[in-house]
């Protein structure tokens, strides 16, 4: 596996023409993002995570196998920030997406442990709206036993209106296999932009 860093954007200007096909990671703040791409990747370091929500400011490109993008985006809804850093955030994430051809899929993050909140659910609705393929996530499954886990697997998919959930976990790996398939499945039969 080569994984490697190659675009950070902090604003619109610096949010790269589209390429090769994109896998986005889409969710709110502190449900696991930067850490699946390091367990993805293999590579602790790769992205920065922290126990404190808010830690990705920026839409970061990581290239894996020279073949698709995996993008990291801030998450939604950290209140902390305040009103003008989350409504930058928002235009820097609605930038990203206009016109984005190239996203070949968008796997929406979930805490596995929790009923999906009125922000996941907007996410949801907006996904719907801007009509990519999407995969839900439910991530921190290893904080869940085994009945916990087939429950919360129902909750969740019944919140998405009967949609697939695939359970995961950055720390033991689980789900991991699975995701990376379709992922590989997904980039491979979207187009590039030449
Ligand atoms: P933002 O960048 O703020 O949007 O957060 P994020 O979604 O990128 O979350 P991040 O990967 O930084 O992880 C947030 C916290 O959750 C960190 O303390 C991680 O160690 C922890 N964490 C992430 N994934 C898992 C997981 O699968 N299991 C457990 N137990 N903890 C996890
Ligand atoms: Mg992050």
């Amino acid at each position: 596996m080569q994984a490697e860093i190659v675009t950070t954007a902090f604003s619109n200007k610096d949010i790269p023409p589209p390429g090769i096909p994109e896998v986005v990671l889409a969710g709110r703040s502190n449900v696991g993002k930067s850490s699946l791409i390091n367990k993805l990747a293999g590579k602790k370091g790769l992205a920065k995570t922290s126990s404190t929500p808010g830690k990705t400011q920026s839409i970061n490109f990581y290239r894996f196998n020279r073949a698709f993008f995996i993008v990291d985006l801030p998450g939604f809804g950290y209140a902390k920030v305040g009103k003008s850093a989350s409504a930058a955030w928002k235009r820097l994430i609605e930038a990203y997406f206009r016109d984005r051809s190239v996203i070949s899929m968008v796997l929406h993050l979930v805490d596995a442990r929790l009923q999906p909140t009125k922000l996941d659910l907007e996410l949801s609705e907006w996904l719907d709206f801007l009509e990519v393929p999407r995969l839900v996530v439910a991530t921190k499954a290893d904080k869940l036993s085994g009945n916990e886990k087939v429950n919360q697997q129902r909750i969740i998919s019944s919140a998405f209106g009967g949609k697939p959930v695939i359970l995961a976990s950055a720390v033991t790996g689980i789900g991991c296999k699975e995701i990376w398939i379709r992922m590989v499945e997904s980039a491979s039969s979207a187009s590039s932009v030449e």
